[in-house]
C-alpha cells in the first residue's frame, strides 16, 4: 500500500517514519514533508498542501490511505473533502475537530455532557469580558484567570493572566472592535500537573494510545515565552492507573458517545490536554483533533506495534479487536530550536552533525528543515526533535542529550531540562 501523510512538522515525520516500517507499506509520501522527509528513502515529499492537488495526487498514484497531522487541513475539511471522493483518510471531519477550532465549542461540549472542566464563559462584545474579568479578580485576587482565543492561533492563543491588566491586554487583541464576530472564552484557572493524553478513536470507541508531558515554555525551569513545545516524553507517569482509569471513564468515553450523539461521530487522534490535581482527579485543559508535536516523535519510538492495522481498525469501526504493543521503557524528545524561535527565528542556517542513520534506541527527527542543494539547512522554529529511549526517564535524556550535543547551527537553541518532573519523581 502507498500511504500519503500531511503536513511537514516532526509530528509528520514520525508518523510516515512509522509508518513506512509496516511490512504492507510499499511508500510513504510526505506533503509537503521537510529535509528529513526528503533525505529518507522510504520516504517521498510531494510539494503541496492543496487538499485539490491531494486529492488528485492521491488518485494518480493510487494511494490506499491519507494520515492528516495538522489542526489548520482538519480545520480546513480536508477530511470531508477526500471523504466525498471516497479517498480513504484519516482524521476527523470539521464538524468533529470543531472539539479543537472552537474553544467555545469544546467548553459548551463539555458543559452539555458533564465531562469535568473549569468553568468558562465565552464573549463577543470586549466591554462585558472587561467587566467579568474585573469582577473574576475583585472575588478572587490571587488566582490567574485563563483568556482563550477562539480559533486555531499555532499555541499562542491563550493567556493565563495573573492580573487583571494582563487579562484586558488579551481581551483587546482578540476581540478589537474592527473584527466583528470575533469571539473568546475567559476560564478559570485549574491547578495541578499537566499531561497530554492520547487516544484513537474510531466514532464509537476509544483506543488508549500513550500518555505523555510536553514542555511548552523556552527556558529550562517552564520559564519564558510559550512555544509550540521544546520537549516532551512518553509516558507520563503523572497519569497512573487510577487517572487513567477516570480519564477514559468521565471524559475519553462522555466524549465520543456525546460526540455521536450530536451527529457529529469522532473519527481519529483524539489529545486530551489534562490537568491533574492533588486528589488526583483530571480536568480537561483543552482538546486537539490530532496527535502532539512533539509528543508523538517520543510515542512511536515506543510504538511496537504495526501503526497501520491501528488506523485501519479506526476507519473500520472495529478498534475493539485491536491491541497495541508497547516498549517499556521511556521516550524523551528535545527540541533543537532556531535562533530568534518563537518571535523571529532565524533561517537556512546549515546544519551540522547529523547522524547517518537511526540508531535502536535513538533518531533524530526534522521539523523546520529544508534539503537544499544537497545540504540539510534549517527552515522553522522548531528545527529538530532528538529522541531517545531509555530505561528510566534519566537514562533517555542521558542519551538524547548526548545526541543533542553533536548538532550543532548558527543560534541552536535548546532546554536542558526536558523530563525533568519525571525524573524528580523517581
Ligand atoms: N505539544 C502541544 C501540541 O501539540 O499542541
Amino acid at each position: 500500500m502507498k500511504i500519503l501523510v500531511v503536513g511537514s512538522g516532526g509530528r509528520e515525520h514520525a508518523l510516515a517514519w512509522k509508518l513506512a516500517q509496516s511490512p504492507r507499506v510499499q511508500r510513504v509520501y510526505v506533503a509537503p514533508g521537510n529535509g528529513g522527509t526528503a533525505l529518507d528513502n522510504r520516504l517521498k515529499n510531494f510539494p503541496s498542501s492543496d487538499p485539490r492537488v491531494l486529492a488528485a495526487f492521491v488518485e494518480r498514484e493510487k494511494i490506499g490511505l491519507t494520515v492528516v497531522g495538522p489542526d489548520a487541513a482538519l480545520a480546513g475539511g480536508i477530511v470531508d473533502y477526500f471523504q466525498s471522493l471516497n479517498l480513504r483518510i484519516f482524521g476527523p471531519t470539521k464538524a468533529a475537530a470543531e472539539l479543537e477550532w472552537s474553544k467555545d465549542f469544546a467548553k459548551s461540549f463539555m458543559q452539555r455532557h458533564g465531562i469535568p472542566t473549569s468553568p468558562y464563559k465565552t464573549f463577543t462584545d470586549a466591554a462585558r469580558a472587561h467587566v467579568h474579568v474585573d469582577a473574576e479578580f475583585a472575588a478572587r485576587p490571587m488566582m490567574p484567570v485563563v483568556v482563550k482565543a477562539d480559533g486555531l492561533a499555532a499555541g499562542k492563543g491563550v493567556v493565563v493572566a495573573v492580573d487583571a491588566d494582563e487579562a484586558h491586554r488579551a481581551i483587546d487583541r482578540w476581540l478589537p472592535a474592527d473584527a466583528p464576530g470575533a469571539r473568546l472564552v475567559v476560564e478559570g484557572f485549574l491547578e495541578g500537573e499537566e499531561a497530554s493524553f492520547f487516544v484513537i478513536c474510531d466514532g464509537r470507541t476509544g483506543l488508549p494510545f500513550a500518555t505523555a508531558q510536553d514542555h511548552k515554555r523556552l527556558l529550562d525551569g517552564d520559564l519564558g515565552p510559550n512555544t509550540g513545545g521544546m520537549g516532551a516524553y512518553s509516558p507520563a507517569p503523572v497519569v497512573t492507573p487510577d487517572v487513567h482509569a477516570r480519564v477514559m471513564h468521565q471524559i475519553v468515553k462522555p466524549t465520543l458517545a456525546g460526540m455521536a450523539a450530536e451527529g457529529r461521530p469522532y473519527t481519529g487522534f483524539l489529545y486530551v490536554g489534562l490537568m491533574i490535581d492533588a486528589q488526583g482527579q483530571p480536568r480537561v485543559v483543552e482538546f486537539n483533533a490530532r496527535m502532539g508535536d512533539p509528543e508523538t516523535q517520543a510515542i512511536v519510538l515506543r510504538m511496537k506495534s504495526d501503526l497501520l492495522p491501528v488506523l485501519e481498525g479506526a476507519l473500520n469501526a472495529k478498534l475493539d479487536l485491536v491491541e497495541i504493543e508497547w516498549d517499556r521503557r521511556t521516550a524523551l524528545t528535545v527540541v533543537l530550536a532556531a535562533g530568534g524561535y518563537p518571535d523571529a527565528p532565524r533561517k537556512r542556517d546549515a546544519i551540522e552533525g547529523l547522524p547517518k542513520h537511526d540508531d535502536d534506541d535513538s533518531v533524530v527527527f526534522h521539523a523546520g528543515t529544508a534539503l537544499v542543494d544537497g545540504r540539510i539547512v534549517s527552515d522553522g522554529g522548531r528545527v529538530l526533535s532528538v529522541t531517545a529511549l531509555g530505561d528510566s526517564v534519566r537514562m533517555a535524556q542521558k542519551r538524547a542529550y548526548a545526541l543533542a550535543e553533536t548538532i550543532s547551527f548558527t543560534g541552536m537553541q535548546f532546554r536542558r531540562d526536558i523530563g525533568w518532573r519525571a525524573a524528580a519523581r523517581r
